[in-house]
C-alpha cells in the first residue's frame, strides 16, 4: 500500500472523540517507530508544526528536539509565544536561534521576490542543518507535511507549474540523513485543527490565520530594511489587534499588511513627512486557489488609518487592497 495515499474509507476527523482516537493510535505508532531515539523537528509556531511538537511530546517527551528558527521575518511577538508555549508550559526540549541578523545581511539589496524567496528558503535550511549537526545523536526527522502538501507533490511530479516556490523544511544537505516521522500527512487542514484543539494547544493557535515560510519577508515588498521591516510588524500587530477586538479574526481566513517599498509626500506637525503607505489585505478563501475580498466596515478602516499613521512611524498612509485571487496573488510576493 501507498503509505502516502489516504485510504478512501478513512473517516474524516471532525470531533473531539475521533481526534482522540487517531492521537492514541499515532502515539503507539511513533513510539514503534522510533524506540529510544531522538527526534529533530523545526518548530515555527504554525499550525502543523506546532500540533506535530505537541503530539510528540505527549508520544516521546524529550526525546524530541524542537529547534525554533527566528529568521527576523516573524511577526511581533511571535518567536517569544512560541517559546513561552512550548518551554514554558509544554516543557519542551526547545533550541532558539535568533538568525535575524544572518537573513537580513543576506537579503540586503534585493528586491527580486523568488530571489527573496530563495534566498529565505535556503538560508533557513543552512541555520536548521547546523543546529542538526551540532546534536549528533539524532536519527529523525519530524515534520508538519499535511495531506495538501502532498497532493502539491504529486501535481508537481506530473509536471504542473507552482506559482510561486513556497518553502518548508525539506532538501536537507546530504551529511544529514534521517528517517521522517510525519504522524498528520494524511489530515486536511480542518483536521489538522480538530487534533490539536485534543491535544490542548490553544484555540488561537490551532485557528491562527496561515502565514508564509517567508514571513513578513513577502510583505516586505522589494529591498528588505530594518526601517520598513519594523514599521510592517508594527502596523501588522495593529491590524490584528483591531480584527480581534471587532470579531473579524475569526470570520477572514488571512489579513495582513504589505509595505511597498516607496515613499510619498504628508504633513506632520507643520512639516514636510515623507513615509510609506501601509496596505490592508484582508481576504477570503477554501483552499487558498482563488480568494475574495473581505469587507471591512468603514468605521474600521477610518480607526485603522488613525491608529497606523499616529502610532506607527515611517507611515503617512493607510490604502486597502480590493484584488481578488485571481488575478491578484494572496501574498504580494
Ligand atoms: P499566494 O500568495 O500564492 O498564497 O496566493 C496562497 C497561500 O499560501 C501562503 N503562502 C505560503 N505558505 N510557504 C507557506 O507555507 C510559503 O512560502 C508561502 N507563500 C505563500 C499565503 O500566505 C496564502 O495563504
Amino acid at each position: 500500500m501507498d503509505n502516502n495515499r489516504r485510504p478512501d474509507n478513512m473517516a474524516r476527523i471532525t470531533t473531539k472523540e475521533l481526534a482522540e482516537a487517531f492521537i492514541a493510535e499515532q502515539i503507539e505508532l511513533v513510539r514503534k517507530q522510533v524506540g529510544d531515539k531522538k527526534v529533530l523537528l523545526a518548530l515555527s509556531g504554525g499550525v502543523d508544526s506546532s500540533v506535530v511538537a505537541a503530539l510528540l511530546i505527549k508520544a516521546i517527551g524529550k526525546q524530541l528536539v524542537c529547534v525554533h528558527v527566528n529568521h527576523g521575518l516573524m511577526r511581533k511577538d511571535e518567536s517569544e509565544n512560541v517559546i513561552k508555549l512550548f518551554e514554558g508550559e509544554l516543557d519542551a526540549n526547545l533550541i532558539y536561534v535568533d538568525a535575524t541578523d544572518r537573513f537580513l545581511g543576506l537579503l540586503e539589496n534585493v528586491s527580486e521576490p523568488e530571489k527573496k524567496r530563495k534566498i529565505i528558503g535556503a538560508e533557513f535550511i543552512n541555520v536548521f542543518a547546523e543546529e542538526a549537526r551540532k546534536l549528533d545523536d539524532i536519527d529523525y526527522l519530524a515534520q508538519g507535511t499535511i495531506y495538501p502538501d502532498i497532493l502539491e507533490s504529486i501535481k508537481q511530479a506530473e509536471g504542473k507549474k507552482a506559482v510561486k516556490s513556497h518553502h518548508n523544511v525539506g532538501g536537507l544537505p546530504e551529511d544529514l540523513k534521517f528517517e521522517l516521522v510525519e504522524p498528520i500527512k494524511l489530515l486536511f487542514k480542518d483536521e489538522v485543527r480538530v487534533v490539536g484543539e485534543a491535544l490542548g494547544l490553544p484555540h488561537a493557535m490551532v485557528y491562527r490565520q496561515p502565514f508564509p515560510g517567508p514571513g513578513l519577508g513577502v510583505r516586505c515588498l522589494g529591498a528588505i530594511t530594518r526601517d520598513r521591516l519594523h514599521a510592517l510588524r508594527e502596523a501588522d500587530a495593529i491590524l490584528r489587534e483591531e480584527f480581534d477586538k471587532n470579531g473579524l479574526a475569526g470570520k477572514v481566513w488571512q489579513y495582513f499588511v504589505v509595505i511597498p517599498d516607496i515613499k510619498s509626500v504628508g504633513v506632520k506637525d507643520d512639516s514636510r513627512y515623507e513615509g510609506w503607505p501601509a496596505i490592508i489585505r484582508a481576504v477570503n478563501t477554501k483552499d487558498a486557489m482563488t480568494a475574495t475580498i473581505e469587507e471591512i466596515p468603514y468605521a474600521l478602516l477610518h480607526h485603522l488609518t488613525y491608529r497606523i499613521t499616529h502610532e506607527v512611524e515611517g507611515i503617512n498612509r493607510v490604502l486597502l487592497d480590493l484584488t481578488p485571487k485571481p488575478i491578484g496573488t494572496i501574498e504580494w510576493e
